[in-house]
């Protein structure tokens, strides 16, 4: 990285966002592009995301515009996308399911190496090639794997149980899907994913005109 300064959470919340456009324009063909032309198609200011890409390092010219195959080969390294990962799902039912059939997640890096439940109807199906096992034997695996991420999957009650295996077996990322906010040690981050806050804030930017009688801006 071109400097040494740690990057604020917000820029970070917008990284996969810019590696995701930069990855467009490498796929048709796009060598350079100005902070304004990026900035008309993300729906941000030029200022902000020149601001953005200033903590990284220096990628532009005057007048010149952004090298798109550096911005991105050096994005991608800041967000870790140049090593690989591999992860365990707890919790094979709906949403573990989902995770485990969505191949994209591999491709990026991030590999599925076991997934695990209680129910014995699913214990020993397979999802993509990969065996459920019972959770029983997490432990054991977690001590002979070793694994980077551990996916939380599994109902509420179950959550912080599961979270506190994979800590004790020295995991330090989690992914938690569970509705619950869960300890974790220091050292150990952790993003929670809740479709339903998400959908909550839709339904009030829907119902936030009739709330206050203004237009929404
Ligand atoms: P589900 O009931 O379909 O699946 C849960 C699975 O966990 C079941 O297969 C069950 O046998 C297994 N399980 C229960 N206790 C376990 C344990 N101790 N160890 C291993 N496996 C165990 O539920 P669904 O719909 O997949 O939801 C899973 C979690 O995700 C729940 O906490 C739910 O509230 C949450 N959820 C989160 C959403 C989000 O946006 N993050 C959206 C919908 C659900």
């Amino acid at each position: 990285m071109g400097k040494s300064t740690v990057i604020s959470m917000a820029v970070v919340r917008r990284l996969p966002r810019y590696r995701r456009y930069l990855s467009e324009l490498l796929e048709n063909g796009v060598d350079r592009i100005s902070s304004k032309e990026l900035s008309e198609r993300m729906n941000l200011t030029a200022s902000q995301i020149r601001q953005d890409f200033n903590c990284f390092g220096d990628f532009g010219q005057q007048g010149y515009g952004y090298n798109v195959k550096e911005l991105y080969n050096e994005i991608a390294r800041i967000i870790g996308l140049n090593k690989s990962y591999n992860t365990v799902v707890v919790g094979a039912g709906n949403i573990g399911q989902a995770i485990a059939n969505y191949s994209s997640f591999g491709k990026l890096g991030f590999n599925l190496v076991a997934i695990f439940d209680v129910n014995p109807k699913l214990i020993g199906l397979k999802f993509r090639d990969i065996d459920i096992r019972d959770v029983d034997d997490l432990d054991s695996y977690l001590d002979e794997n070793k694994i980077d991420i551990g996916i939380i999957c599994v109902p509420k009650a179950q959550a912080q149980r599961t979270a506190d295996i994979f800590q004790d077996k020295g995991i330090k990322a989690i992914w938690n899907f569970a509705p619950i906010d869960l300890k974790v040690q220091e050292g150990v981050v952790i993003e929670n994913v809740h479709l339903s806050d998400s959908l909550l804030t839709l339904s009030y930017r829907l119902n936030e005109a009739e709330l206050f009688g203004t237009e929404e801006k």
